[in-house]
């Protein structure tokens, strides 16, 4: 979030950062500056415009209504608030008009990795043919399990060329050289909450209790950037080749299809970037002409899935009402 910040000049006059009692004493760089880190405390929120909170969802409920009764717009990364009717859930480049009830303090939701770096890909589409039903397979990264996940990969990778037992701390398997269902719970119809997120989130930002979603989300070795299989079926034909055309031109989306040299989307090329990458568009044989469609895509869940997307949210709120009445210290980042 702190790097998204900087990169995309957000105006702010202070940035203040905000995590545990285990982060005392770090600073960040910010702008050729030192931040210093600070104990979360609601009182934080005092002259703070605007909060970015990458936290847990326990500790979000805890923040975020405090922070917004303080005068603060918060814009939270959890799945706190997703799904509460009153909170608008946000892919700008999807729904950003819903931004435009906002003109006081506000909650905002950020929505799930997974369902922001699919709808990148899946909206434009369903514009035109609208979406019927959609078959998400994900192959999700260590980094969008958190800081603890990705360490988990990263000690065993060393441990791996150490020739040493592996180190289980976070999980109870080895994650090197092996990929699992998502750790999240599974709830009684068999689903996990990163699969239900996938449906529940899908219907909300598009404003359609009737789509059909269901998906098997699974964590792969990789260190940065979800990838997704992902099979439509459409309520009106859409070729293929319509269907290129208006992918090439959806804002934050890159075809990457190259079918004779074998290039599509992976997670190291999509590492780092804004762009959700999207190939493997083709026709899908077992329905009726121009009726189904399957793609395979990759996005940087910490970048378009979680701080760009966020960022994103708060530049739209700049340019409407709730940015004229910006103008205390500045932004908070929280996590
Ligand atoms: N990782 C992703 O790709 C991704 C994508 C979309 C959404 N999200 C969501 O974003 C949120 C954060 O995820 P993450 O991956 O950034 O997790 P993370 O790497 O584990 O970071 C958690 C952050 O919370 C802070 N924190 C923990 N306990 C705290 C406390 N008692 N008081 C104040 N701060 C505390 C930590 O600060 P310390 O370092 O001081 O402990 C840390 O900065 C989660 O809700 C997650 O579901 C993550």
């Amino acid at each position: 979030m702190i790097a998204v910040l900087e990169e995309r000049a957000f105006p702010l006059r202070e940035l203040r950062l905000l995590a545990s009692a285990r982060s005392s004493g770090l600073t960040v760089p910010f702008r050729g500056r030192s931040v210093p880190v600070q104990p979360l405390d609601e009182r934080a929120f005092g002259d703070i415009d605007l909060a970015l909170f990458a936290v847990e969802a326990d500790l979000a409920r805890d923040f975020g209504p405090a922070a917004v009764a303080r005068g603060t717009t918060v814009i939270d990364n959890s799945s706190a608030f997703r799904m509460d009717d009153t909170v608008p859930l946000v892919v700008p480049e999807v729904n950003g008009a819903v931004l435009e009830g906002c003109a006081g303090p506000s909650l905002i939701a950020n929505p799930n990795c997974s369902t922001i770096i699919a709808l990148m890909a899946v909206t434009p589409l369903h514009r035109a043919a609208g979406v019927e039903r959609m078959v998400v397979a994900t192959y999700q990264a260590a980094s969008g399990g958190g800081s603890a996940l990705l360490a988990e990969l990263e000690g065993q990778i060393e441990d791996h060329a150490a020739g040493r037992p592996y180190r289980m701390r976070a999980l109870d398997r080895p994650y090197l050289f092996n990929l699992f269902s998502h750790n999240s719970a599974i709830g009684p119809d068999g689903y996990n909450t990163e699969e239900t997120k996938l449906l529940k989130e899908t219907r909300k930002i598009w404003d359609d209790p009737r789509v059909r979603v269901t998906a098997t989300c699974v964590r792969v070795p990789v260190l940065r950037a979800h990838s997704e299989a992902i099979n439509l079926t459409f309520a009106r034909p859409l070729a293929e080749a319509e269907a290129r055309r208006l992918l090439a031109r959806a804002p934050g989306v890159s075809i990457v299809d190259d079918r004779a040299a074998n290039r599509f989307p992976e997670p190291v090329l999509a590492s780092g970037g804004d762009d959700v990458l999207v190939g493997r568009i083709r026709a899908d044989i077992s329905q009726a002409a121009g009726m189904g469609l399957d793609l395979f895509v990759c996005g940087d869940q910490l970048r378009k899935g979680a701080a760009l997307n966020a960022v994103q949210i708060a530049e739209h709120l700049l340019k409407g009402e709730a940015g004229t009445r910006w103008g205390r210290a500045g932004a908070a980042v929280a996590g």
